[in-house]
């Protein structure tokens, strides 16, 4: 790799910070992502490497499976070759050609039942060992994902698992810089937040029990740092299976920051409430987080 690329690199990081936010902004318009997403996840060997590993934590071999949101197969193709039956969700059309094609090419048709729909209404016609799912966003704020496996868990048998499983939600103080968006994931470094307090805890999405859709919640923060604070800095942490985590990459839940209602001075060592208030698969343009009393 020469220098010559990187310095290229260099010069583009300010027209490059909100590219992730546009590539990955779920949009009824065009039924999903655009092309440029699915090949950012596809590449990315951290996000399906997670899923992969889980794949090998359970035995797919001659189990029934259910995969909600298939896209491109990127994390189907690691485990069609095991399994004994396997229901695939996708409600893209656009990937409707792809999908066939691509099971055809492979010799999967026998065992494959294809699902063009709404993953959070489709029934099965019977329970399955497995459901996976990668619907994810920050803080599960504008995908389905919640919705989904609260819709799908019924189809799951009694011993069966969900991956993932479960989702923690952290939070930070920070200071970050607004213009246009309200939002916008860390595409590189330089584009973090100033940081004013530890990680802490938001809330924990147990996907085999989550009923809630809204999170509304207050939380006590103490400042490590004085200063202004303008922003949440926003962290999700997914358990595919138990040991087989994923913190975040630039192609699935990137960190985050969120401007705050209102800016607010903190000084070190002086707690204070955080509120916090954001609906799953809405948007995080409603999402509210605030200081207050
Ligand atoms: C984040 S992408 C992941 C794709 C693929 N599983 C992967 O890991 O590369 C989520 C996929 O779910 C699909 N999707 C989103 N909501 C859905 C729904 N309600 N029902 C079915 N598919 C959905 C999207 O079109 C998209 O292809």
């Amino acid at each position: 790799m020469s220098f010559d690329f990187h310095s290229q690199l260099v010069d583009k990081y300010e027209e490059l910070k909100y590219s992730l936010l546009k590539a990955q902004t779920f949009s009824q318009e065009h039924y999903g992502f655009p092309p440029i997403y699915y090949k950012i996840m596809e590449t990315d060997d951290i996000r399906v490497g997670a899923y992969k590993k889980a794949f090998q934590h359970y035995n797919f071999k001659d189990k029934i499976v259910c995969e909600a949101g298939v896209g491109t197969l990127a994390l189907t193709q690691h485990f069609l070759d095991d399994v004994k039956k396997a229901y695939l969700i996708e409600n893209n059309p656009d990937l409707k050609e792809f999908i066939q094609q691509k099971i055809k090419e492979k010799g999967w048709e026998d065992k494959v039942v294809l699902l063009f729909g709404d993953a959070m209404s489709l029934e099965l016609p019977e329970k399955v060992d497995y459901i996976v799912g990668e619907l994810m966003s920050i803080y599960c704020g504008n995908e389905y994902q919640v919705q989904i496996f609260k819709h799908l868990r019924q189809f799951l048998k009694p011993e069966g698992k969900l991956l993932p499983e479960r989702i923690v939600n952290v939070g930070q103080l920070s200071y970050a810089e607004f213009d246009q968006y309200k939002h916008y994931p860390i595409n590189f470094t330089r584009h973090l937040p100033e940081q004013l307090s530890m990680q802490q805890e938001i809330n924990t999405i147990d996907l085999y029990a989550e009923d809630e859709l809204r999170i509304q919640k207050k939380i006590q923060v103490n400042p490590i740092m004085s200063g202004i604070v303008n922003a949440i800095y926003m962290h999700s942490f997914v358990q595919v299976a138990e040991g087989c985590n994923f913190t975040g990459t630039d192609s699935l839940m990137p960190p985050t920051v969120c401007k705050l209602e209102k800016e607010v001075e903190v000084k070190q060592g002086h707690s204070v409430t955080l509120h916090v208030d954001f609906g799953y698969g809405t948007s995080l343009d409603e999402a509210r987080f605030w200081i207050g009393s």
